[in-house]
């Protein structure tokens, strides 16, 4: 960190791929850094992605933490900012400043089943969880990745989850039937419920819109997890990501610091602020 906590580094993007197309298109950049400059991160920790002129996000990091040739942030256009940055180019330059929050606690969870539920833009904070249990693949048990889009064409890292089936059992879900989609039709929580997962011995991480992690957490707590066996992260409105703010509070927590992952446990002893 350079004296200035709030002084972005520079970051060239070198790679851009269209994951899901439409109004609220979601596309990856890979960026690397200048200068010399760079960090490294933990699994479930994002960055302060700044678009000059115009304002910042914060977005999880996508990309494993063994990666340290680039950064990889998977960005929904929303708004200001995130569609300055869908409209910028292999080249053009950005700033990041970071990592923010804690970790997925992935190292605790050696010898156990993962399980992980995602919906639309909420893989790209637990794909970087996925990537470093798959690159440790012997000392996690079975590992199962469920992941649902609205549409076919709403499936993000399609190829990669493709290329995942084999290290994991991944169940993918699309809202309606679709002429040439054989995986589950459904809500993403329902095609979990379709596929009971064993609670003994298993953690499960959920991430993704907030009424799909609400149904979720429910189906998991009706199949037996416990309370302590459940993660996932929320995504409150950040501005300095540093604790000094206060617009990300829940009660007492700075989200920014002590989030954004939590266990489940966790979060029913927080204000329901989130
Ligand atoms: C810890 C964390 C990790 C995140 N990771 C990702 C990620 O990997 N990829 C990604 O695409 N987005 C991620 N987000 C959300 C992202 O920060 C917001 O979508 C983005 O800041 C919106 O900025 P904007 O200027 O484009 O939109 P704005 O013009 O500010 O807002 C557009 C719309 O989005 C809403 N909005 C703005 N910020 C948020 C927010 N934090 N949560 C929910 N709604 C919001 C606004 O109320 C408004 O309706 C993350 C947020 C947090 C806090
Ligand atoms: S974003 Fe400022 S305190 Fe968390």
């Amino acid at each position: 960190m350079n004296g200035n906590a709030y002084l972005p580094q520079l970051a060239r993007i070198i790679h851009i791929k269209e994951e899901v197309p439409g109004a609220r298109a979601i596309k990856t950049f890979r960026v690397e850094f200048m200068n010399g400059g760079g960090f490294d991160h933990e699994p479930g920790q994002c960055a302060m992605i700044s678009v000059f002129g115009k304002g910042e996000s914060m977005i999880s990091i996508a990309s494993a933490p063994t990666i340290t040739d680039y950064k990889q942030f998977s960005i929904m256009r929303s708004g200001r900012v995130t569609t300055a940055i869908h409209d910028m180019k292999v080249g053009d330059v950005i700033g990041v400043r970071g990592p923010y929050g804690n970790r997925f606690p992935v190292g605790d969870w050696k010898g156990r089943n993962l399980v992980f539920i995602g919906g639309g833009c909420g893989l790209a904070p637990i794909w970087p969880v996925i990537q470093t249990a798959v690159a440790n693949r012997s000392d996690f048990g079975r590992i199962t990745v469920f992941y649902g889009g609205r549409t076919s064409r709403d499936i993000m890292y399609a190829a990669e989850l493709e290329k995942l089936r084999g290290e994991a059992d991944v169940y993918l879900s699309i809202d309606s039937p679709e002429d040439g989609w054989d995986g589950y039709c459904g809500f993403v929580p329902a095609n979990v419920m379709d596929k009971p997962q064993n609670p003994h011995n298993a953690i499960a991480i959920t991430c993704g819109p907030p009424i799909m992690i609400k149904f979720v957490i429910n189906n998991l707590r009706e199949m037996g997890f416990a309370d302590e066996q459940i993660y996932t992260t929320i995504e409150n409105k950040m501005k300095c990501g540093i604790g000094k703010c206060g617009r990300c509070n829940v009660g007492k927590d700075y989200v920014c610091v002590k989030g954004p992952v939590y266990s489940w446990a966790q979060l029913k002893s927080l204000p329901q602020e989130y």
